[in-house]
């Protein structure tokens, strides 16, 4: 394990085949959430995953749509080995110590990663210096206002999706109970102010997985604009300059613009 080691990262190091495996189960789910995806990048540029995981989505739009993001932060051995034999070059860093190493970017992306991430303010200030003036920051993630982020806390209470209160709620493959326990959703509010406070503006919303999550599988969905049915969501916004109390022009900091 490299730097960045947390409770969510060593997780994702011990089950790293697990969490490919539980997509490949869960293929209309993953449609919709790579469709949600392509529409919140559109042409994003030179691209920095943040939390790239396995790169399953980034080889996914390369093979399908033709959208390539080559470059990732990612701080778990088991997932970036994965993200790495399917070509993207990963650094092997927490989101809060990337910085330096990375700039220049037209578009960072965290998809699904923020609410693993302990201090997700400090790793949106950390993406404020990776981009070029004017770059977009792109968050996909489950919301924890929706049906998904309140049934997965439900089953993370209960540690087992083998519960009767759940077997009735759950989809057919749920998403496996080690990923619940060393994650802190955040409703979309939350996330904005979050994503704000680092000196962005948010822009635009996308959403999908509109249905209750028993039925989320049954087909993919194209997106739709807004926040207040999908339980996955983008925030789409745009960096702006910092006021200089952020601590612009820090000695040893390259500033992007
Ligand atoms: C749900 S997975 C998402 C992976 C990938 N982006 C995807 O969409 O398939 C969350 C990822 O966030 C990573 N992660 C956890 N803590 C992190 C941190 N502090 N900085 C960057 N990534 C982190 C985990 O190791 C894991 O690979």
């Amino acid at each position: 394990m490299t730097t960045g080691i947390t409770e969510a990262t060593v997780v994702f190091d011990e089950h790293a085949e697990a969490y490919d495996k539980w997509f490949k189960l869960n293929g209309n789910v993953l449609l919709s959430e790579l469709l949600l995806l392509k529409k919140a990048l559109g042409n994003p540029g030179r691209t920095l995953s943040v939390g790239c995981g396995s790169g399953l989505f980034e080889s996914m739009l390369k093979t399908r749509f033709g959208i390539e993001i080559n470059e990732g932060v990612e701080p778990s051995d088991g997932m970036a080995a994965i993200a790495e034999k399917r070509g993207i070059k990963v650094l092997r860093v927490g989101a809060d110590s990337a910085s330096k190493a990375v700039i220049g970017f037209d578009t960072v992306l965290f998809n699904g990663s923020s609410s693993y991430i302990e201090n997700p303010g400090a790793a949106f200030a950390e993406a404020h210096k990776a981009l070029r003036g004017g770059g977009r920051l792109v968050v996909l993630d489950v919301t924890a206002e929706g049906g998904y982020g309140t049934l997965y806390d439900l089953a993370a209470q209960f540690g087992t999706w083998d519960h009767p209160k759940l077997k009735i709620r759950a989809p057919k493959n749920p998403y496996p109970t080690e990923f619940l326990s060393c994650v802190c959703w955040k409703s979309v509010p939350e996330k904005t102010a979050l994503i704000e406070n680092a000196g962005f503006r948010v822009k635009e919303y996308w959403q999908t997985l509109t249905t209750h999550p028993l039925y989320s599988n049954d087909a993919p969905q194209e997106p739709a604009p807004g926040y207040t049915k999908g339980d996955y969501v983008a925030v789409i916004a745009v960096k702006e300059p910092l006021p200089p109390q952020h601590g612009q022009g820090l000695p040893g900091v390259e500033q992007s613009g």
